[in-house]
């Protein structure tokens, strides 16, 4: 296990009556010399998207390897095809974190719009100020802006849900944007070029995959509205951030609220001093209670490979 997960969790795998190896530093995840280490001869790891669970990895578990459970929906850290091949079970935390995520969205496409974060640092600043008709103004979202969702999968369409009870227009792309959940929220299936030109936010909800690495890159971002906010709560790499960067210091887009990074941890050194991007430390699912969920998944989804079941949550084939 590659951190301490939540003491539920905890508890559950100290349940499972297996030697457990857990790393035990609550700040930063393991080396790659510890894991490569601390791996060695184990039948399930735990793992979290800080963990690059490749094929150098896999070899140095040895032959007893039953499952890599991910505690993450997103697994674009493990080399899935390779784990397969070796006979090893790859899981994944689906659903659990589903409102926790679209909350932290729609924090961030508020705190975009309505520019939260840059009017707070200005009172902290101390400066002078008075109420103004021009201070401050953003986006109106509950005056019939359009969402752009790129994904509706299960975070794209609760972010759909909240969208509707906030009067907005919601377009999305994905095979549920033409499903009979998207129609009863008034969703409307549209091409992503469609999706680009239309919305007053566009919201990235796919997972990161070769198909979708700089998915909105320089020409998409031109393709967007001058006004247009773009918020990235999904995987870093879907959005060209070099790209971004130039398009919120040139005016082409107003703004963006972003959770996930290109190279994460670190953040493309442009981001920092741009006042129109709410940043956050990837923090989508960091709801306590959905936290403890997601550890528990996990934990479930090594019991049932290790009993001898299928696992609640395999990742698709
Ligand atoms: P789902 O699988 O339920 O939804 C993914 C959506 O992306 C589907 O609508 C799918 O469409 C669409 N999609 C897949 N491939 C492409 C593509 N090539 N181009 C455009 N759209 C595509 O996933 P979840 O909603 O559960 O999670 C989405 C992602 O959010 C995760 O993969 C993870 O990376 C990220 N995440 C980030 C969190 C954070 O802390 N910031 C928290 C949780 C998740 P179709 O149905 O047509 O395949
Ligand atoms: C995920 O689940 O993919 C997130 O990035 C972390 O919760």
């Amino acid at each position: 296990m590659s951190r301490q997960l939540s003491p539920g969790a905890m508890e559950a795998a100290v349940s499972l009556g297996h030697p457990l190896v857990v790393h035990d530093d609550p700040d930063a995840p393991p080396s790659r010399r510890q894991l490569l280490d601390a791996v060695r001869g184990a039948v399930a790891i735990i793992s979290l998207l800080t963990e690059k669970i490749d094929e150098e990895l896999l070899d140095a578990t040895g032959s007893g390897l039953r499952i890599v459970a991910n505690c993450a929906v997103g697994y674009d850290n493990i080399a899935v095809s390779a784990a397969m091949s070796r006979g090893v079970a790859v899981t994944n935390t689906p659903g659990v974190l589903d409102e926790a995520t679209a909350d932290c969205t729609f924090g961030l496409i508020l705190a975009a719009a309505r520019r939260l974060v840059e009017a707070d640092r200005f009172i902290r600043s101390g400066a002078d100020w008075i109420w103004g008709p021009q201070a401050f103004v953003g986006l109106d979202v509950s005056a019939g802006a359009t969402l752009g969702i790129i994904g509706l999968g299960r975070i794209g369409m609760a972010v759909a849900r909240r969208a509707a009870a906030f009067n907005m227009r919601v377009v999305a792309t994905g095979s549920r944007a033409a499903g009979s959940e998207a129609a009863a929220l008034g969703v409307q299936a549209v091409e992503l070029a469609q999706l680009l030109a239309v919305s007053d936010v566009v919201s990235v909800h796919c997972p990161l995959t070769e198909a979708t690495r700089h998915l909105i890159g320089r020409a998409e971002l031109a393709a967007m509205k001058p006004t247009a906010i773009v918020v990235n709560t999904a995987r870093g790499p879907i959005v060209d951030e070099a790209a971004l960067v130039s398009a919120l210091q040139d005016g082409v887009i107003a703004g963006a609220g972003l959770d996930v990074y290109e190279d994460e941890p670190a953040l493309h050194p442009g981001l920092r001093h741009l006042d129109n991007v709410v940043l956050l430390p990837h923090i989508g699912s960091a709801g306590d209670a959905t936290r403890d969920a997601m550890g528990r998944l996990a934990v479930e989804n090594v019991r049932c490979v290790l009993d001898g079941s299928p696992p609640r949550t395999p990742v698709p084939r």
